[in-house]
């Protein structure tokens, strides 16, 4: 099967911080925020207060000699670095891990947050299966950097314009698999592409660069998003695996890479890549996935770009996390203005030479009238009379070829701008691009209506005019993040039981690292060059989640691929992942690939399938009489209720949940029923004695009151949410109700 990277919808760098928390063994610079009225009264001050706390961290505090206040002094004041008591309360001071542990047990003690600029995450590698990378790109810079992880096992495999030397302390690893590709195509045009891990497409150094690209400074794409750019781990070591041809990727050499990814020792993969949803024992991907998980090792991939209709979603294996792309607070507009005075809103990241400011150009469309509308034009290569478009501005219709090679083919022919508009099926959802000539992207409405004003003009006496007025960057866009209308959605073709996507991430408008071989609209003829580009795609949600299971898995070194995929997944935010939660999530719900056997098996997978995927024999007998395909202790809740009306509608899921947070915690349960459904949990209360102690609890969903008419579905959701009062943990319920004709 060829598969190819989620199209390229295009690249970016975000301004995605993140806190973290050091793993080495070294002492580290922690902020201590206290609450600030606990202070016992035994201490006179605030400081003196932080002293004692730290000096009770000490494992050699019963030889010190508490009474004697100098020699403490000497001691510990020397560790706070400073106290804060205005806009902060707390202090902050070199801490080892051993001691933020025990510090975050004290009363009083709200939250131990590193230093910004720690070594944080650095002992961890990210295995980035994609189309190669651009080592000398600024983000994968290895400045101030510690060895390679002793771990490490990797190869810097040599190869077309790749010496081994490209590698250095940020990107530890880089290999190449093509036998597959080159097994179906032949061997490969080495003057088009590398025979080499070296990316000639782009897609691979961006993605790299989102999951753990270095801080660089100034970043831009041609003037737009300028600022800082970072990846979600700057300091996680990176690897790149190259399977992303020319014409596609072969299944094969995916799988060849995850094996080599495992072996090497990556923490995390990160994969943004996917074909069609295929029964898991034929996927490639869900098989090297779970083998990668089965050995301890993250997987996140991308939802894919087949969105806004349902049952869009790719990559839905349950051991993978999949990542759906969401906006972010920033876009790009370049408006349309019509001869009629009418602003129509688009955006853009053109960063050439504009039109000339004031002046209105004339503005024809490229598909022809009929009786009842026009027939579109798609702006295909050799579509467009050259008498017909030279000097004006060219509207053009979006359907699913290349959007910057509907430009090219307006500029070839001699047109001075071009619009786009989207589809009635893309919406109004508008991703920015990096044109060769003057060019915007209008919503379908905004295309509707410019369509209607040429009708209109074209019989007037004032031909149709236009320009497009390009306002730069914008910030604090409101509202986001949301869900990008591209995104892929679910249910979940192959496990309705199993709510995919799992979560969003940033995937709109993404800045980051962009290699020398291409210009960043992506098209051969473009000679410009960018360190940078802007892209959009879940492509480029993808690794942030990658990047975050990376610093979760350095905050958390025990933690295993789905106790992280908790974390993220059940502290989310509209379902938008958010850092600072995930790493501090209170209760996980935690699986193990016995667990994923007994779900194959309520599947009704059979024994040659699941061992297919599992690479062992597989006893099928106790999970069949155990359970169901829900009772997976999955972090969210799903069920697809058939044949509504004729059967009771009703479904129960047992979940397990481990506790990380404080020993002594109880958790309350809140439940928000989807709408026309009654949920109850049971018991309603946890109490955990100790750190790891594992409790479970029933969910019963009952639909109550719901009615279809026939041929139609409805998927409504709510929530079970667990909180002990400082942490809250929720696992969206999500009820589909489909009523057959
Ligand atoms: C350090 O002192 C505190 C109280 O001052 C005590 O609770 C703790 O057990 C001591 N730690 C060690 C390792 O002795
Ligand atoms: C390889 O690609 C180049 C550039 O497109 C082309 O000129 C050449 O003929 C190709 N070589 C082969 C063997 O196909
Ligand atoms: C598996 O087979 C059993 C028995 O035929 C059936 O009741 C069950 O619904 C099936 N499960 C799935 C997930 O297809």
């Amino acid at each position: 099967m060829a598969i190819s990277p989620n199209a390229p919808f295009t690249l970016l760098l975000s301004f995605f911080l993140v806190v973290s928390v050091s793993a080495s063994a070294e002492h580290k610079t922690f902020i201590v925020r206290v609450q600030h009225d606990a202070k016992p009264s035994i201490f006179p001050t605030h400081k003196h207060w932080y002293e004692s706390s730290l000096r009770s961290l000490s494992p050699t505090n019963t030889t010190t000699p508490v009474h004697d206040d100098k020699s403490l002094d000497s001691v510990e004041t020397s560790r706070i670095i400073h106290t804060y008591e205005t806009v902060f309360h707390g202090f902050s001071a070199k801490l080892s891990p051993l001691e933020v542990q025990k510090l975050e047990t004290l009363s009083g003690i709200i939250a131990v947050i590193p230093e910004q600029e720690s070594d944080f995450g650095s002992d961890l590698v990210i295995a980035v299966i994609d189309t190669g990378i651009w080592p000398e790109r600024q983000s994968f810079n290895d400045r101030d950097l510690g060895p390679v992880p002793i771990k490490w096992k990797g190869e810097c495999v040599a190869g077309k314009n790749f010496p081994s030397s490209s590698c250095n302390r940020k990107l530890i690893g880089a290999r190449f698999f093509c036998n597959g590709y080159e097994a179906t195509n032949g061997k490969m045009n080495e003057t088009t592409e590398y025979r080499s891990p070296r990316d000639s497409d782009g897609h691979g150094t961006h993605t790299a660069s989102i999951s753990a690209g270095r801080y660089v400074f100034p970043a831009s794409t041609l003037g737009y998003a300028r600022g800082v750019a970072a990846g979600m781990a700057p300091k996680a070591r990176l690897a790149a695996y190259k399977v992303c041809w020319n014409a596609g990727c072969y299944d094969s050499d995916i799988l060849a890479a995850f094996d080599a990814a495992v072996a090497d020792g990556a923490d995390v993969v990160s994969l943004s890549v996917g074909g069609v949803v295929v029964p898991y024992y034929l996927d490639a991907i869900a098989i090297g996935a779970f083998g990668a998980s089965a050995a301890g090792v993250f997987v996140s991939a991308s939802a894919g770009n087949g969105g806004p209709g349902g049952l869009t979603v790719t990559n839905v294996a349950p051991w993978v996390t999949t990542v759906g792309a969401g906006t972010i607070d920033r876009d790009f507009p370049a408006n349309v203005k019509l001869g009629n005075g009418k602003i129509i809103p688009g955006v853009s990241v053109y960063g050439g030479p504009g039109l000339t400011s004031g002046r209105l150009y004339p503005l024809i469309y490229a598909g022809s009238e009929g009786s009842d509308g026009y027939s579109s034009s798609l702006c295909l290569e050799g579509s467009l009379d050259p008498n017909l478009v030279k000097g004006k501005i060219i509207l053009c219709d979006r359907g699913i070829n290349s959007r910057a090679a509907k430009g090219e083919v307006v500029r070839k022919a001699g047109g001075i701008a071009m619009i786009l508009a989207n589809g009635v099926f893309d919406g109004e959802g508008l991703v920015a691009d990096c044109h060769v000539l003057p060019a915007t992207a209008v919503g379908a409405s905004g295309g509707d209506e410019i369509r209607k004003y040429i009708t209109v003009a074209s019989k007037s006496r004032s031909p149709p005019t236009a320009t497009i007025i390009f306002k730069g960057t914008r910030l604090r866009v409101r509202p986001a993040p949301v869900v990008a209308s591209f995104s892929a959605r679910g249910p979940n073709p192959e496990s309705p039981e199993i709510l995919k996507p799992d979560v969003i991430a940033p995937g709109l408008n993404i800045l980051a690292a962009w290699p020398d071989r291409v210009g960043p609209s992506g098209i051969p003829s473009d000679k410009r060059r960018t360190e940078f580009n802007i892209l959009s795609g879940t492509s480029m949600a993808c690794p942030h989640v990658s990047g975050l299971a990376a610093l979760l898995k350095a905050a958390h070194p025990e933690w295993s691929p789905a106790a992280i995929k908790s974390g993220i997944d059940d502290n989310c935010l509209y379902g938008h992942v958010h850092p600072q939660k995930a790493m501090d999530p209170g209760l996980i719900y935690d699986i193990t690939s016995y667990d994923y056997v007994d779900f194959l098996c309520n599947s009704n997978y059979t024994t040659k399938n699941i061992q297919a995927i599992t690479r062992k024999n597989a006893d099928c007998s106790g999970a069949r009489k155990a359970g169901h395909v829900g009772n997976l202790n999955y972090p969210s809740l799903s069920v697809v209720f058939q044949q509504y009306g004729k059967h009771k509608m009703s479904t129960h899921f047992i979940r397990t949940v481990t506790n990380v947070g404080d020993a002594n915690s109880v958790y309350l349960v809140t439940v928000r029923p989807p709408s026309g459904t009654l949920v109850t949990v049971q018991p309603e209360k946890l109490v955990f004695r100790r750190v790891g102690q594992k409790l479970s609890f029933l969910t019963r969903v009952e639909v109550v009151a719901v009615k279809l008419s026939p041929g139609s579905s409805r998927m409504n959701s709510g929530s079970v949410v667990w909180s002990d009062g400082k942490h809250v943990v929720t696992s969206p319920v999500i009820v589909t109700m489909q009523q057959p004709l």
